[in-house]
């Protein structure tokens, strides 16, 4: 099988953007800390980079949750794989999410992490595809890029569990 995949959006600005994402965390969580979840596998790449330039009191825990197949559809239900390592009671929260698309996975996660107590709970999300949600009310604080209903690999997004290593955010325009 061969894969074309053309760049949608350039490493660099991949980059620059989680910086200013972090810098936005700093301001608005100045004084106090947070506590990071990486959903993953596909976020690995999203966390690190924002982590390196947030300079507030910072700690990170991740979380399995499977809602696709191996495939491009959605299945709409949502499995804990792995839960996290520690309690979030009284925790400045953010999640942090390598796309949102339906926005299935973030309104199970929102609802199963609101009930154990954190004192604060923000999304965080390097892409957002709009146009393919199906769950209303997924509020997302902080947003990388807004891109088109395409399927997207690199920076952590897999495509059968390819891709992720691609340095850039790039779009898999034919599987012939
Ligand atoms: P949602 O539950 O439909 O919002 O999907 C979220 C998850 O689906 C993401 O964490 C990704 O793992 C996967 N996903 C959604 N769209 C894409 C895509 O364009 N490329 C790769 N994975 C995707
Ligand atoms: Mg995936």
């Amino acid at each position: 099988m061969s894969v074309q995949i053309e760049t949608l959006i350039d490493s660099v600005k991949v980059s620059n953007r989680i910086r200013e994402m972090a810098e936005e965390i700093n301001r608005d969580y100045a004084g106090q800390s947070v506590h990071l979840i990486c959903i993953l596998k596909g976020s690995v790449f999203i966390t690190t980079e924002l982590a390196k330039y947030i300079t507030l009191p910072l700690t990170i825990d991740f979380m399995s949750v499977s809602s696709y197949g191996d495939g491009m559809e959605s299945t709409g239900r949502v499995r804990i794989l792995k839960d996290l390592d520690e309690g979030i009671e009284g925790k400045n929260v953010i999640i942090v999410e390598d796309i949102i698309d339906s926005g299935n996975t973030l309104h199970f996660l929102c609802d199963m992490l609101k009930s154990r107590r954190p004192a604060s709970l923000k999304l965080c999300t390097l892409l957002d595809k709009p146009d393919r949600r199906v769950v209303s009310g997924v509020n997302v604080d902080y947003v990388g890029f807004v891109i088109p209903d395409k399927f997207v690999v690199g920076y952590g997004l897999d495509y059968m569990q390819q891709y992720r290593n691609l340095p850039y955010v790039g779009v898999v325009v034919s599987t012939e």
